[in-house]
């Protein structure tokens, strides 16, 4: 083949890396493992441990058929001594919200576990395609082609909710149309609340259909401490953004002219963020859960910011990098009351405010039916996140937080504080409390540089990468478990893998559970509870004890690209091993690494 050809051929998803990638071996864990050392089923026992939510009475109340039969009792994954040969089952796989990396090895997972006496039905464009009954059958030669490989794209996704009796009624006619015995849905706290739903629901229509849910989201919030340190798609996404932000620091540190201010996706948890901070040690990073905490203001985060960016100045550092985690905006006190007052007014008037020609109308129509408070918070954005807060909504008519340029909104108003700061030094600097200790010709040497910036956004290109080795074999044990769940006939509960340092512990996750009673949007609902960053982790600790030393001096690292083979390729999240004390973040153990042939 000439070098014309050879290019050519790379199309198909055939680019040099990704061939050598499907051949990668995938580590399993021994309980998968059969005396053949073929890969097969495993079985599961009940453990002492049990997993319930807050007001356990009322979500058993909600769930009274999975949660009684499951009694909150984590399941553990064991070798089938005796391995029954389970033929003929049907079991539909769907993803469900933003993709994450490593969903096709849950399918590669799945697929191996069921073996080919049973088969493995996709269903395309996630709850939608639930509903509409829209499935084909997965074979052997797609696994080939999608293992160890990035997106969601061989099923599709989307984020329909299943709320309606009516959507529960169509789901109930496409199991029983498609004759299935089981239903894995790959998702987030969202879907897996769905999935919980679905499991009582079938229950209760006397369908023996097993509903088991699979953690995915890159954000990192659909987890359950030790017996599910993270879900899939972490990793290689934050070691992604953790290069790219590496990068920045590196380009800032060389450049030295420019702060780069880098939102990070993460729409509730900071965990991303976090994780990032760990890996690369910016000059700032914002955490959403210590603002919310600390009941810090926009101003206040601000006030914060100018002073690292001043007191580096002083020392002759004129660059870095802040991190900004995406849900910021909905965790700073007053700015999540602004929104609950817009839904709601917005709301209230729907049709009053749609007639208004202008945002400048809808302004004033707006800004009398706000508290005080609110209505000055509003009036002192700039205009561009006035026209986001009032005019983009989403489909239930709420503000759309996570498109709000929280990066830009904060440059905008350190610029202005900076500028205060010029026009007004004996304000800014001096002995009192509050006030920026500096020389008079650091004062003025502070007066005479610009503060230059460049804002960056960084999720979807996150999302569908080839998974890190972490997120191809942890999906790949998830994919196993679940497949291996339904065959034990087990419905209702999450496959979930722990011990990731130590061969890895395979568990089913009791649903019902995990549901709790929250507040949304003024409404009572049954949920699995978001796992943001917990203030007194270990993970944090370290993040808190060495900020200021990252804030003070140029302290980043650089952790360059994601690889594949060779002494980095085995890392797991650093927020997983300092939270679950593991000894160290360089490698992980998930079990006997088994080739393409073995599967
Ligand atoms: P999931 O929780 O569904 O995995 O999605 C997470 C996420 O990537 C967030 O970080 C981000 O806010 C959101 O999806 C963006 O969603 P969309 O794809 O609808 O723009």
């Amino acid at each position: 083949m000439d070098l014309f050809d050879k290019v050519s051929h790379t199309a198909g998803k055939h680019s040099p890396l990704e061939e050598e990638i499907r051949k990668l071996p995938i580590p399993v864990s021994s309980v998968f493992i059969g005396k053949d050392g073929k890969i097969r089923p495993a079985a599961f026992r009940e453990t002492e441990m049990t997993l319930t939510g807050k007001n356990r009475d009322r979500t058993a109340d909600i769930f009274p058929r999975t949660s009684s039969k499951n009694r909150d009792i984590v399941l553990e994954a064991i070798s089938d001594d005796e391995p029954g040969k389970i033929k003929g089952k049907r079991v539909a796989v769907l993803f469900s919200g933003g993709p994450a990396a490593g969903g096709h090895n849950v399918l590669a997972g799945l697929s191996a576990a069921l073996g080919s006496d049973n088969a493995l039905i996709g269903i395309r464009r996630g709850p939608k395609g639930l509903i509409k009954g829209d499935l084909f059958e997965i074979h052997k030669e797609d696994i080939k082609s999608i293992i160890n490989i990035g997106g969601f794209d061989f099923l599709g996704t989307d984020r329909t909710k299943i709320k309606s009796p009516d959507q529960f009624e169509k789901v109930r006619q496409t199991v029983v149309n498609n004759k299935l015995d089981g239903l894995v849905v790959v998702g987030g706290d969202d879907s897996n609340t769905n999935s919980a739903f679905i499991a009582e629901y079938l229950e209760a229509a006397g369908i023996a259909c097993s509903v088991i849910g699979i953690p995915k989201t890159i954000d990192g919030d659909m987890s359950a401490g030790k017996h599910l340190p993270i879900s899939f798609g972490f990793d290689t996404a934050t070691k992604i953004f953790s290069e790219l932000v590496g990068n920045l620091n590196q380009d800032a540190a060389s450049a030295v002219k420019y702060y780069h201010f880098v939102k990070l996706m993460g729409r509730t948890a900071s965990k991303i963020t976090l994780e990032v901070a760990l890996q690369t040690k910016p000059s700032i990073a914002l955490i959403s859960e210590e603002i919310a905490e600390k009941s810090m203001s926009l101003d206040s985060i601000v006030d914060y910011i100018v002073k690292v960016i001043t007191e580096r100045r002083i020392k002759g550092i004129n660059h870095g990098v802040i991190l900004v985690p995406e849900g910021l905006i909905e965790f700073i006190p007053e700015m999540s009351r602004l929104i609950i007052e817009l839904n709601k007014t917005l709301a209230d008037f729907e049709k009053d405010i749609s007639d208004l020609p202008s945002l400048e109308n809808k302004r004033e129509f707006l800004l009398p039916r706000l508290t005080p408070e609110s209505a000055q918070l509003i009036a002192s954005l700039p205009p561009d996140i006035q026209e986001m807060l009032i005019l983009d909504r989403d489909d239930h008519g709420n503000v759309k937080v996570s498109q709000i340029e929280t990066e830009k909104l904060l440059i905008e108003k350190i610029r202005y504080r900076i500028s205060e700061m010029k026009r007004h030094t004996e304000r800014f600097f001096g002995d009192g409390e509050g006030k920026i200790a500096a020389t008079p010709e650091q004062v003025e040497d502070f007066k005479k540089v610009t503060l230059s910036t460049q804002s960056h956004f960084l999720g979807y290109e996150g999302r569908s990468s080839k998974p890190t080795r972490f997120d191809a074999t942890f999906t790949f044990q998830l994919g196993l478990a679940a497949g291996s769940l339904v065959l034990a006939g087990k419905t209702g509960y999450m496959a979930a893998v722990t011990d990731f340092h130590k061969g890895g512990r395979v568990l089913g996750l009791p649903l019902a559970g995990m549901i709790t009673v929250e507040t949304r949007k003024g409404k009572e609902e049954f949920v699995i509870e978001k796992s943001l960053v917990d203030l007194g982790s270990a993970s944090f600790k370290i993040f808190a004890q060495n900020r200021d030393k990252w804030a003070n001096y140029d302290f980043f690292s650089s952790p360059g690209a994601i690889q594949y083979w060779g002494p980095t390729s085995k890392q797991v999240p650093i927020i997983v091993a300092l939270d679950q004390d593991y000894p160290d973040f360089a490698t992980f153990d998930m079990g006997v690494e088994k080739t393409m042939v073995d599967l």
